[in-house]
């Protein structure tokens, strides 16, 4: 069966699964979450595949977070939860995938596309992207790993900074704070990404497994304090405001 908004394709020991909504910047709707928790589990059953990097569709996009239209069909507190939940279990599974995930990122990494590439193992990304969790804009947190995938990455400073003010960083700033492993031209994206892969490869598949789960192990953050806020944040009146004018200002064409 194939994947909607998602393209799968295994080249030698390495797959390449690319979110395929550029019209829409990739964002992650129900549809796509679900083709990429499928694709993953999928990826993690074949024995052909040893590495996997996910990127986005076109140039403009990794990922522009979650689709702000599904959040808004969200009807209360317990839709809110079941979301984030749906969230949590697509990007644990991939941070808990026995194999190295790569995320090449190209265009926005925002929101929670930003912490779909923070739930891979490496981020490579093109010079010209942009990050940021721009959540609290919208009156909402984050709710995919990022108030525990970020500050273990760039520290709780740097974290709280990034999430309090909802700016966007360029792509060298993201590698000064250790949000990203390396920045290479736009044009060799791809190929930097394979060629870490097929390093990787290269090496033995059991210890790089169990050198990611070990990693992981002592990483742990908590998904359920996350989920609280999200809900609680998502059912206070300021988010219906916030998230209604993104959607009438994207109607209207007349976002800034
Ligand atoms: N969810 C749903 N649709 C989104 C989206 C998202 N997160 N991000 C972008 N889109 C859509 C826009 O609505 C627009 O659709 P339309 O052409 O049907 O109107 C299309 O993608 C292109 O986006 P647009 O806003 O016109 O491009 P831009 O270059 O002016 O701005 C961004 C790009 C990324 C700055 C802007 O789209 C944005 O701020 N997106 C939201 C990012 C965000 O807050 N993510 C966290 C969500 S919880």
């Amino acid at each position: 069966m194939g994947y909607k908004n998602l393209v799968v394709d295994v080249a030698g020991s390495t797959a390449v699964v690319t979110i395929n909504r550029p019209d829409k910047l990739n964002s992650l709707d129900a549809d796509t979450l679900e083709s990429l928790d499928r694709a993953m589990a999928d990826l993690a059953a074949d024995k052909r595949c040893m590495t996997v990097i996910i990127t986005g569709a076109g140039d403009r996009s990794f990922s522009a977070g979650a689709d702000i239209n599904y959040i808004s069909s969200l009807k209360d507190g317990n839709d809110a939860a079941s979301f984030v939940d749906r969230v949590h279990a697509v990007f644990d599974r991939i941070e808990r995938m026995e194999k190295p995930v790569i995320a090449a990122v190209n265009g926005y990494c925002l929101g929670g596309g930003c912490e779909l590439a923070m739930a891979c193992d490496i981020r490579i990304a093109a010079n010209g992207a942009v990050f940021g969790q721009p959540e609290v804009k919208l009156g909402i947190t984050p709710g995919g790993g990022g108030t525990y995938r970020l500050p273990a990455l760039v520290g709780i400073a740097k974290a709280k900074e990034l999430i309090f003010l909802g700016d966007h960083i360029s792509a060298d700033e993201a590698l000064r704070i250790g949000l990203v492993n390396r920045v290479v031209e736009p044009g060799s994206l791809m190929k930097e990404a394979r060629s870490i892969a097929e390093r990787i490869n290269q090496n033995s598949p059991i210890a790089v497994k169990n050198a990611k789960s070990a990693i992981n192990a002592n990483a742990k953050g908590n998904g359920s304090v996350e989920r609280s806020a999200f809900v609680s944040s998502f059912k206070a009146p300021d988010s219906k405001r916030r998230i209604s004018s993104f959607i009438k200002r994207s109607r209207t064409g007349s976002r800034q």
